[in-house]
């Protein structure tokens, strides 16, 4: 076992790329049996900013004047950039609105969590929805700008109207969390967060907080979304709405359902699947699978000592499963792990750069009401250290209930990602136990057509919708953005399977 297993976070992980050269992680580094991919690597993570995590040893409540948080928590602005952005909207909502804002996290020292609000471009009845981009500890300001955002970044940082951004069908919510990321901050690290409970706690209040603050939105159905390590938050955030509609806390959230691309969810399930994923795929002979196959049951027991509530057996199991992942690269020539067709170049695979000067200029910051003093973090190593505990749970436990009670599960997948693999992703979802288990394996496999052409290949029964999109990594938005948002549009209305295209009653 590796003599410390933060190292390895660094390299392999769902992260897209770690913003961090922090002393400690140079010194750990170097005492580390150093691989290909690894060496290169390091040389990438000397990205900006140099800092961790957004938390600040002094106390951030001076920025309570700059921020002027009202009575319900939210500090909140329309937007309106300094320059205009190009290219043509498209929306057909006159009086279209666009926030940026922070929510004082209730019941923690000191926390703020930044947020953006689109309204939809279409029309205000569109479903609302939120969208958490993994890590742990990655801005959903990637996704934003560089998937489903209404804007995208051209090379001299312009923006440019996005023709395939979600909130043409949705208003859409995206959220810089766990405390740390992105532009959220606080000044105590008793705020960062260690696992799913803290993480949902946080985004359930921010909820609850948002729709006091836009009441007219209130009755519009609602939808969770998001990726990667969101396989992780999203299933425990839905259980937790579901929660607190169920006791009557607060507002009641019009919650309908939950989508998760390119996820971590069953890591026992996944982490076996990584062998066959790369088999298949060719990016490993048959003597390096056999021979890395040898690690799956150690692997498999640890991952069951860690369960669901583990911590340090976690931690283990974490070490010890991440080797598979390791193993497999390491025979690989230099693969991008998010997208088996392409080489890993620039930084950790691709370069998003452009995000972090973009979101650096101070004329952007005031335009989003993010104090100066705040850098944009686009990857927290310092999160991601903090929810170590968490990686090797199981997240599909508390999924079952929700779908008994008619609550939609879309999994989808982009075919071409190693490290979320649509194989691992298939698995689990076959293997969740539920009242209608045994139809949902029956069921036949169909076309997910867009443009008459087949973009994927769906199966589904009830609520349980698995989707494996064609020609995509581990960003579907970004590799498919015309699919994603046909996906999305046709999922949060009922017709994203035929069988239900006009049904009178909800199955
Ligand atoms: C930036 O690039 C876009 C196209 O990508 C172009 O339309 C625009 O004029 C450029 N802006 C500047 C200031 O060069
Ligand atoms: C259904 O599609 C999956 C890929 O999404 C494939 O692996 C599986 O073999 C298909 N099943 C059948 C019965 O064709």
């Amino acid at each position: 076992m590796p003599s410390n297993p933060l190292i390895l976070s660094l390299f392999f992980s769902c992260i897209f790329f770690v913003s961090s050269s922090s002393a400690t992680t140079t010194t750990d580094l170097s005492s580390f049996r150093l691989r290909r991919n690894g060496n290169r690597m390091i040389k990438d993570l000397n990205l900006h900013p140099s800092h961790g995590a957004n938390i600040f040893k002094s106390n951030a409540r001076s920025f309570d004047d700059e921020l002027k948080v009202s009575e319900l928590g939210l500090a909140e602005k329309q937007l309106s950039f300094p320059f205009k952005v190009l290219g043509d909207s498209g929306a057909s909502v006159s009086d279209l609105a666009q926030h940026a804002g922070y929510y004082r996290i209730q019941h923690t020292i000191d926390a703020r969590m930044f947020y953006f609000f689109f309204e939809s471009r279409r029309a205000k009845a569109d479903p609302v929805v939120i969208w958490l981009t993994g890590g742990p500890g990655c801005s959903s300001e990637l996704a934003l700008f560089y998937e489903n955002g209404p804007f995208k970044l051209t090379s001299n940082l312009s923006l440019v109207w996005n023709d395939y951004g979600w909130d043409k069908v949705s208003n859409i919510i995206f959220v810089d969390q766990p405390t740390g990321t992105g532009f959220s901050y606080s000044s105590s690290d008793r705020d960062l967060r260690k696992d799913e409970t803290g993480v949902s706690n946080d985004l359930y209040n921010f909820l609850q907080a948002f729709f006091k603050a836009h009441p007219e939105y209130v009755n519009n159905d609602f939808y969770i979304t998001g990726e990667s390590y969101a396989g992780h938050y999203i299933p425990a955030f839905a259980s937790r709405v579901n929660q607190g509609n169920k006791n009557k806390e607060g507002i009641r959230i019009n919650f309908k359902g939950f989508a998760i691309g390119n996820g971590l969810t069953h890591p026992e399930i996944q982490y076996q699947a990584y062998t066959d994923y790369a088999l298949d795929n060719n990016i490993i002979s048959k003597s390096d699978y056999n021979r890395i196959n040898q690690k799956i049951p150690a692997c498999q027991r640890a991952i069951k000592q860690c369960g669901t509530t583990g911590t340090s057996t976690c931690q283990s199991a974490y070490s010890v499963c991440q080797r598979i992942f390791e193993d497999i690269l390491s025979v690989t020539d230099n693969i991008n792990y998010y997208d088996i067709r392409k080489k890993c170049e620039g930084s950790l695979c691709y370069d998003f750069s452009g995000v972090e000067s973009f979101l650096g200029k101070s004329s952007v910051k005031s335009a989003l009401g993010v104090p100066s003093d705040i850098d944009f973090v686009s990857c927290s190593d310092t999160v991601y250290r903090s929810m170590l505990n968490d990686w090797m749970r199981d997240l599909a436990v508390g999924i079952p209930p929700l779908l008994d009670q008619g609550i939609e599960l879309l999994v989808y997948a982009g075919e071409h990602d190693l490290i979320c693999n649509w194989l691992g992703n298939s698995r689990w979802v076959h293997a969740m136990s539920w009242s209608r288990q045994k139809y949902f394996v029956e069921a036949s496999n169909m076309s997910f057509l867009v443009d008459g052409k087949e973009a994927g290949v769906l199966k589904n029964h009830g609520p349980l919708t698995f989707l494996k999109v064609h020609d995509a990594g581990h960003m579907v938005p970004m590799d498919q953005p015309k699919a994603s948002l046909k996906m999305l549009e046709l999922w949060t209305t009922g017709r994203l399977t035929p069988a239900k295209q006009g049904a009178v009653a909800p199955l």
